[in-house]
């Protein structure tokens, strides 16, 4: 999000809890751009682009601190209620008043975090998909209580970064993950049932469905860890939605600290 941002000609502050993780998100950044830039400048240099680009980051661990100059907060920290509204809350005592909040949450009502500040119609969801330099789409969500001029800005400010933006309510999963998680759970059950092979779950998807990446793949891909928050918070809200159920074997490979790509395995392995 940081990187189609600032490379959008957006004057982006990059805030996380070390400069040890700034540092590896930098990095990451300049290692996307350069795949995204050969791309783009396939016939010419594309060093002034990423300079450009990079000019225009900047890393903190003081969030409280960078706060007073910006006009669109994006939160994407980890898929938990209580530590978004805390740090919301903080937030909200240093941001300025024009200031909007968003948060790119997976399947967290919106409208709870909105109720954490005093600025509920300046509140809304901006939801991006992995890897966000490739994947198109952003979901906008207005909660009743956002205000119409707030919706707008965040669908401008999608469209400024190159995006196609649709709408959804404030409703668990909005448009893709209420979709997109219920048949990746439904793959898990199918291979725990021992139907099928992962293998062939993930070549029957890409190959039967035209899908870029099998379920298997794509769950590795997202981490298995977020996966989980996700169907763990549905559950709660609706335990007797099939749809919902945890599985055994997500739950196990967690546990083990097999989150997927990230960590060198999840469903598969990662040299
Ligand atoms: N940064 C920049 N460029 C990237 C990139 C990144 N992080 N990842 C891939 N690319 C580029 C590559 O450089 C390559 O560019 P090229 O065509 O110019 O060579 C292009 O993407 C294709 O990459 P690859 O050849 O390595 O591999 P694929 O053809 O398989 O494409 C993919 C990779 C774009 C990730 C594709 O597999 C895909 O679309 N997968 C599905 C992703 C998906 O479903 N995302 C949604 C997940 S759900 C979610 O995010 C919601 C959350 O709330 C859980």
């Amino acid at each position: 999000i940081f990187q189609v941002a600032a490379a959008s000609g957006h004057t982006v502050v990059l805030v996380d809890q070390s400069d040890e993780i700034l540092k590896k998100s930098t990095k990451g950044i300049e290692e996307s751009l350069k795949r995204v830039t050969k791309k783009k400048f396939a016939d010419k240099p594309c060093a002034e682009f990423i300079k450009k680009t990079l000019k225009n980051l900047t890393t903190s661990t003081d969030a409280a601190s960078v706060v007073h100059s910006t006009d669109l907060v994006i939160e994407a920290i980890v898929e938990n209620l209580e530590v978004k509204n805390k740090l919301f809350k903080t937030l909200d005592k240093f941001a300025p008043e024009h200031t909007i909040f968003a948060s790119n949450t997976s399947s967290l009502q919106i409208t709870k975090m909105a109720n954490a500040t005093t600025r509920q119609d300046r509140f809304g969801g901006l939801h991006f998909f992995n890897p966000v330099p490739m994947m198109k789409l952003v979901e906008v969500i207005k909660t009743p209580m956002t205000s119409q001029k707030t919706f707008e800005s965040l669908v401008d400010f999608s469209k400024a970064v190159g995006k196609s933006p649709v709408s959804c309510k404030d409703t668990p999963g909005f448009i893709v993950n209420r979709l997109l998680v219920p048949y990746m759970m439904e793959a898990v059950r199918l291979f725990e049932r021992g139907d099928a092979s992962k293998e062939d779950i993930d070549v029957a998807m890409k190959l039967g469905a035209g899908y870029p990446m099998g379920p298997f793949e794509l769950l590795d891909y997202v981490g298995l860890d977020t996966s989980k928050y996700i169907i763990d918070g549905w559950h709660s809200l609706e335990p007797n939605n099939p749809l919902f159920a945890p599985s055994p074997l997500l739950n196990k490979l967690v546990e083990e600290k097999k989150l997927g790509k990230k960590t060198g395995e999840g469903f598969y392995k990662y040299k």
